[in-house]
């Protein structure tokens, strides 16, 4: 069996990623091939960042492997927060610093339109392949629903009417952006 390195510890992603992959393929997670490293995201943008932690692990592992990056950016703010979307509100801050930051210089615009945006960089014999899923949608003016993470609450997704914490993670899943993303890539390795 092939064996393919997703280049995360995040459980649900991998549970995801594990469920609809052939049996072609075996995933391991960076804790199972024994990476506790800190991987840098330096790059400023979805793609840079995937590669860079793509290529951590091929070059320091030698294992093929993918990896994802998200965020959100936001029409009237010019694309912010973009590729800092986890750290908007400065280094340690919180899921909340950040949405009372979006909403506090969104207030009085009416222009509301966001997009969610994951991009998946795999490394597989040789060969470097990107994939992108993205979900366009509105920011609203005040926290809604208590499920999610990160940005959930202020993101309704366009022909919705609830914001993605008011969804179950089934039904964000189906969706959502990197859902979008791993489907693609899921599509392409299922033919190899
Ligand atoms: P990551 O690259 O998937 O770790 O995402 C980086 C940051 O983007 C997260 O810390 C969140 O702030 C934001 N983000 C990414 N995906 C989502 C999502 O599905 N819902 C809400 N926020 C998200």
């Amino acid at each position: 069996m092939e064996k393919i390195v997703f280049a995360s510890n995040n459980a649900h992603k991998l549970e995801e990623v594990r469920s609809k992959l052939s049996s072609y393929f075996q995933v391991k997670s960076l804790k199972e091939i024994g990476c506790n490293d800190d991987i840098p995201e330096t790059a400023n943008t979805f793609v840079g960042n995937a590669e860079l932690k793509t290529l951590w692990v091929l070059e320091k592992y030698g294992y093929d492997c993918f990896a994802d990056d998200s965020g959100i950016e936001i029409e009237a703010l010019d694309n912010r927060p973009g590729v800092f979307s986890a750290r908007y509100a400065g280094e340690d801050c919180s899921f909340d610093d950040n949405n009372k930051k979006v909403l506090a210089e969104l207030e009085g615009v009416s222009n509301r339109n966001a997009k969610f945006s994951t991009t998946i960089c795999l490394k597989l014999n040789g060969e470097t392949h990107f994939f992108v899923g993205e979900i366009e949608g509105e920011i609203v003016s005040e926290y809604v629903g208590d499920k999610g993470f990160g940005y959930d609450p202020i993101f309704v997704p366009k022909g919705y009417d609830r914001s993605f914490a008011q969804m179950t993670l089934d039904e964000k899943n189906k969706i959502s952006h990197r859902a979008l993303a791993i489907e693609k890539m899921l599509d392409f390795l299922n033919k190899q």
